[in-house]
């Protein structure tokens, strides 16, 4: 396998300071090292730019949306560039806004390839706001959305395709936090969440077998991890902290399920926020969590 990773410094649809240097903690934290020590081939592209966070209220329902706009053409092209050349991009965040130019890039790659398309989003959030039902106007909230084709037409444009994706082929896995307008867009679009009630009750793996049902071999299965999908005492380095998330274990083994299907062909790590972290443990943590995705197991060689 033939990794590359690209960083997206930016914190530019949060609504706290500091995602802009998740990239470099993934980094210190020894991604690359790791991936390299279960044989993957791994290139670290370094840092794409972009416009600096300007730090302003929201206008009309969005905050920064230009700079947005800007981050996500310039993290679409990354991404296809490297879809293209056959490898796997894994987009470090940054926030999570960032989860439209990569995704829709990743659709884009799926329609010139004649794939099929399966995004899990593991998050504490749904991203499914607009400007309308937005409470903070932060655009890391709407990603979803936006690839849904509910969202301002520079936004929803990348890619060249509206909408990027349906709802259908998307599983949101650990969505504890849904905001109240959003939570009656989610009904409407008929989004597939399994919440912490769900996995509560049936458990992880029952959740991570539906989520991964019906996947053949002509399916990209794209994984766009939102950090604060896990829970804050072991990861606190996200600025959108929600408690009741998914244990060590739990999180392992999603990840681990996700690798048994050999069909992860691109992700996204998102929202580590260094400026809130404890020593780096936060990147050390999803680091671990990535050798799960990539097949690390206690008594499997290789
Ligand atoms: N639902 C809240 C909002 O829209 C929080 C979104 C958090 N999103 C994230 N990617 N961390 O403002
Ligand atoms: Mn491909
Ligand atoms: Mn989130
Ligand atoms: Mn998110």
């Amino acid at each position: 396998r033939n990794v590359s990773l690209i960083g997206a410094p930016t914190d530019i649809g949060a609504g706290a300071r500091g995602a802009s240097m998740g990239p470099e903690a993934m980094r210190v934290a020894g991604l690359a090292e790791a991936l390299r020590a279960r044989g993957v081939d791994v290139v670290d592209r370094g840092n794409l730019s972009g416009p600096s966070n300007p730090w302003l209220p929201p206008t009309d329902g969005y905050r920064h949306l230009q700079e947005v706009v800007a981050w996500n053409q310039t993290v679409h092209e990354a991404v296809y560039n490297e879809l293209k050349t056959g490898r796997m991009p894994i987009l470090l965040g940054g926030d999570h806004c960032l989860g439209l130019g990569s995704i829709s890039a990743v659709a884009r790659h799926c329609r010139d390839a004649g794939k099929k398309l399966r995004v899990l989003w593991l998050d504490a959030h749904a991203d499914f706001n607009t400007s309308e039902l937005t409470p903070s106007g932060n655009i890391h909230g709407m990603p979803v959305a936006c690839l849904c084709g509910f969202g301002p037409k520079e936004l929803i444009e990348i890619g060249g395709h509206v909408p990027a994706i349906s709802p259908k082929w998307i599983r949101q896995i650990g969505i504890r936090s849904v905001d109240e307008g959003e939570r009656a867009f989610v009904h409407e679009h008929d989004l597939e969440v399994f919440d912490m009630r769900f996995i509560d009750e049936m458990g992880m793996r029952h959740t991570m077998e539906l989520a991964l049902a019906t996947l053949d071999d002509n399916t990209h299965l794209h994984v766009s991890f939102d950090v604060d999908f896990l829970d804050p005492v072991m990861a606190p380095g996200v600025g959108t902290t929600v408690g009741g998330g998914p244990t060590y274990r739990e999180a392992h083994l999603c990840m681990e399920m996700i690798a048994d299907t050999g069909r992860m062909a691109s992700m996204d790590l998102m929202e580590l926020n260094p400026a809130l972290d404890e020593k780096n443990r936060t990147a050390l943590v999803a680091v671990d969590l990535i050798e799960s995705l990539f097949g690390k197991s206690t008594l499997m060689r290789k």
